[in-house]
């Protein structure tokens, strides 16, 4: 059992956040807070004065509306997954993590509606089973679902494997429940399709990153489950084949694609090095790949011959060297893991520098071509990595330090490869954060990417809402701008 040490909390704040929350709501020892208090990139360490864990939104509110009283910034967090630093304090020490892990209730799942209600704290992969079991499917997929939670899954808006065909987070969320930094609980839970009664609040907090209120509950929009999925992993020898093969399937038939999938030489060689049991099934490594997955409603072997035929076209026309077509579950599982372990094979690889741009899809590969250029010129022997949703024309642009340099080292650059890669994506029309956000780590792009009447629009709304900046502080704003 962990000692407790001496909270900082106001001592009126702390007795009132105990009687509300019992002891097991509310952590004070560092040794309990430490894990809420690092990023799992471990690029930011912040302190709070405390870790709450409230069980349900009515104990949220209470804490919520405690905190505001006592002028104390909340820091909401799920599964702490955040690619850049969105759900870590500052190192002030003056705030407190709100943990949503407790509220893990789905309460309904409806087939006449596709529907599922759930709390914010229940993981990604376990919503997918609970679908699953009742025989539907939530159709959104990230490499980090086993911890992310629903709550912070809406709160940044995630994209992921499945956006091509249906859409981001914010596509699939139907009703939503928040706490506001006055306390209030708001209650958006309309399970409707069309509602048209003034603002749509929900899609404000949705992609907010905690800055705008606490996601406590959410009803999300379901499919059926799909009764026939093919997978296949194919070698191109560019960013431009692979883009040549979207589209012949597109023509094909656009509306059986899930998942159309890149990743470079140079990514999937980390995997294959640097994750036990991940091992490349095809004759010899390529330039690039392809994990395509087509899914339909139907059984049969329909989509089985769309692929082979789809993909002997592609042969005939030089677009793929070799291709394997999963054969069963585990195997279609194989790929799939070749493709998610692609964030934790470049952790393993040493410091990294993320962007997570997006541009039309036209451009991809004069991105690539160019920010590799460029990245390499920047800094011999860096590793240029990318990988990602090329069907929604997102790629993670990921660069890898020199082998055998120092990390530290490398990560003083970081400003440097953002800026390079940024200066690339801006030409090309594109945005410099596709689907993880702003963060604390991304702040000081907004004022030249988005700033002028599109950044006071967003502070105009912050400090009308959270007049005080308590909710998630240091976070899509530039300190200097609220
Ligand atoms: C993924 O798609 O695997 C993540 O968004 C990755 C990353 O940028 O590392
Ligand atoms: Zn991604």
């Amino acid at each position: 059992m962990s000692m407790p040490s001496h909270s900082s909390l106001p001592a009126a704040l702390h007795e009132a956040l105990l009687s509300l929350l019992g002891p097991a709501g509310l952590l004070t020892a560092q040794e309990d807070m430490s894990p809420a208090l690092n990023d799992w990139r471990n690029l930011f360490r912040g302190q709070a004065m405390a870790v709450l864990r409230p069980a349900s939104a009515e104990e949220c509110a209470g804490a919520i509306k405690l905190c505001v009283q006592h002028g104390v910034p909340v820091v909401p967090q799920g599964g702490n997954t955040s690619m850049v630093g969105g759900a870590t304090p500052d190192e002030s020490g003056h705030a407190v993590v709100l943990l949503t892990g407790r509220m893990n209730k789905i309460s309904a799942i409806d087939h006449a509606d596709l529907t599922m209600t759930i709390e914010a704290g229940v993981t990604l992969k376990a919503a997918q089973e609970a679908a699953l079991a009742a025989d539907l499917m939530l159709p959104l997929s990230i490499s980090s679902e086993g911890s992310a939670e629903i709550g912070g899954v809406i709160a940044t808006n995630a994209g992921g494997n499945n956006t091509v065909r249906y859409g981001n987070a914010r596509e699939l969320v139907l009703g939503l429940e928040a706490v506001m930094p006055d306390g209030r609980i708001l209650n958006l839970m309309r399970r409707l399709r069309k509602d048209n009664t003034g603002y749509a609040l929900k899609h404000l907090l949705i992609g907010s990153e905690g800055t705008l209120g606490l996601i406590t509950r959410a009803i999300l929009q379901l499919q059926p489950r799909p009764r026939s999925v093919e997978a296949a992993l194919c070698a191109v020898a560019d960013a431009q084949a692979a883009l040549d093969l979207f589209a012949a399937f597109r023509r094909a038939e656009a509306t059986a694609i899930q998942a159309f999938e890149f990743m470079s030489g140079v990514s999937m060689s980390l995997v294959n090095t640097l994750i036990e049991g991940a091992t490349l099934p095809l004759s010899e490594a390529a330039p690039a790949y392809v994990l395509i997955e087509l899914a339909s409603p139907r059984e049969g072997d329909a989509l089985r011959s769309l692929l082979e035929e789809t993909l002997g076209t592609a042969f005939e026309e030089g677009l793929v060297s070799d291709a394997v077509i999963a054969e069963s579950e585990t195997q279609r599982l194989a790929l799939w893991k070749l493709r998610e372990e692609h964030a934790e094979a470049q952790k393993r690889a040493g410091a990294s520098v993320k962007n997570d741009v997006s541009v039309p899809l036209s451009a991809i590969p004069a991105l690539i071509e160019r920010a590799t250029a460029a990245c390499q010129a920047l800094i011999p022997g860096i590793r240029v990595a990318p990988f990602g949703h090329i069907g929604d024309g997102n790629i993670h642009f990921n660069l890898v330090q020199p082998e055998g340099a120092d990390p530290a080292t490398f990560l003083a650059r970081d400003h440097d490869i953002m800026n390079t890669v940024a200066d690339i994506v801006l030409d090309l029309d594109g945005s410099f954060s596709a689907e993880h956000g702003v963060g604390q780590l991304k702040t000081y792009l907004m004022p030249s990417w988005r700033g002028g009447a599109e950044l006071d629009t967003m502070r105009h709304i912050k400090e009308a809402i959270d007049p005080q900046n308590l909710f998630n502080p240091g976070k899509i704003f530039p300190s200097a701008a609220i």
